[in-house]
């Protein structure tokens, strides 16, 4: 069996000024946007008493966006806050003054007419970008990478969108949505990344998962939980993780909680930067082969890499097995639990959790994160079953992939 593997982090600290993107006040306004569509309600928050006694901490939690707008992950959230943005500041207006029922309005078509939205994407973001844009009345291109599966493909074209799977990797089609968004008149690249010169969308991208890490914040409270002592969080090019850990950060400034990333292994781009310690970022390329297709990137977010280095504690590189036993644990928990329906991606950082609670080769990391019998942990099971024949052939089948 593959190694778990994972690195300190040990990176020199900078003037942290991508902190305030993750902003409070910046937040409210994702989430006041959110509300404002009809498919709006807040995700569950599942406390698993009986898993937290067996995995020897206080409590856990976890957040469950399978059932976000009815497209089983949270990733609608960034390309739907980051296109109305991107509206907003075309026609010269505020997000505030833009809910979904003026977004979709005749009125508002008229004004700003139609742009063609570009992306690339494992799946998730691309069907939020593909969603937001068939119900604002705009078009949308969006390219996949090799190895992706007909079942996502066949939920973006749902959406109206022109899509397909190119013979390259993630990093690579996001280079040519990006190209193509160029040469289109009136095309916009939304793509769920960062890079030197391509930071404001992406970073209205990261204030839209904020409404994700806003609602568990107050769920917590719901639950006589004030503060968590430990978020875990995935990784794929880190914008999530830049915003969970930003968002939580900015929300708890004198006693933040300790922050651990999870990569898939093949893919651990941050946690080889984190490894190699003098803060510059690192690539990995190839096919990154893994089960958890939406953490195969290896290009970091710059503008998420900043934030990551200054607060996260620990960089863990998975192997497939993790994701494999996470999913198993949480689809069937201990009798008085409920189950969740955790997807690949969605249930990395449980099974990162689960090992290095119970296994003996990972105390060490249970050590250097602080882990004991007092740990409040909140972890995000960031999709459900999005790849349906795949998640029973694990689940159900015990199957590798
Ligand atoms: C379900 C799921 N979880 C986590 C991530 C990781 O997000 P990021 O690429 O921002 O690190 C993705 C990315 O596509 C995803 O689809």
């Amino acid at each position: 069996m593959e190694q778990i593997k994972w690195a300190v982090n040990k990176m020199p600290k900078t003037a942290d000024t991508n902190l305030p993107i993750m902003g409070l006040e910046e937040i409210k306004k994702a989430r006041t946007f959110h509300e404002s569509f009809p498919q709006y309600s807040k995700t569950p928050l599942t406390k698993l008493d009986q898993m937290a006694a067996y995995l020897g901490v206080k409590e856990v939690y976890i957040k469950d966006e399978s059932y976000r707008f009815g497209l089983n992950a949270f990733k609608v959230l960034g390309g739907s806050f980051a296109m109305a943005r991107f509206i907003a500041s075309e026609t010269g207006k505020d997000v505030s003054e833009l809910p979904y029922a003026v977004l979709t309005s005749d009125k508002l078509r008229e004004e700003f007419g139609q742009a063609t939205f570009f992306t690339a994407t494992d799946g998730n973001h691309g069907r939020g970008v593909a969603w937001s844009a068939n119900r604002l009345g705009q078009k949308a291109v969006v390219h996949m990478p090799k190895g992706s599966t007909q079942t996502r493909l066949e939920n973006i074209a749902k959406e109206g969108a022109q899509v397909d799977i190119q013979e390259m990797n993630y990093d690579d089609c996001v280079r040519l949505a990006a190209k193509e968004a160029d040469e289109t008149e009136r095309g916009v690249i939304v793509q769920d990344t960062a890079w030197d010169g391509y930071e404001e969308i992406p970073s209205w991208i990261m204030q839209g998962y904020g409404t994700m890490a806003m609602e568990a914040g107050e769920q917590l409270k719901d639950y006589g939980c004030d503060r968590p002592t430990h978020v875990f969080v995935q990784a794929g090019v880190g914008s999530l993780a830049g915003a969970v850990v930003g968002y939580f950060t900015n929300l708890y400034p004198d006693n933040p909680p300790t922050f651990v990333v999870v990569e898939a292994d093949v893919a651990a781009c941050l946690y080889k930067g984190a490894a190699a310690g003098d803060g510059d970022p690192r690539i990995v390329d190839g096919d990154m082969q893994t089960i958890m297709a939406g953490l195969a990137c290896g290009e970091p977010n710059t503008i998420s890499w900043d934030i990551l280095k200054n607060h996260v504690t620990v960089f863990i590189a998975a192997p497939d097995w993790v994701a494999a036993k996470g999913m198993r644990m949480l689809a069937a928990p201990i009798k008085g639990d409920a189950p969740v329906t955790s997807g690949e991606s969605g249930a990395a950082p449980f099974g990162a959790l689960a090992a290095m609670t119970t296994m003996d080769d990972y105390k060490d990391l249970r050590q250097a994160i602080g882990l004991d019998e007092n740990s409040k942990v909140l972890l995000f099971s960031t999709e459900g079953d999005t790849d349906p024949d795949r998640y029973k052939n694990i689940v159900w089948e015990g199957k590798e992939k």
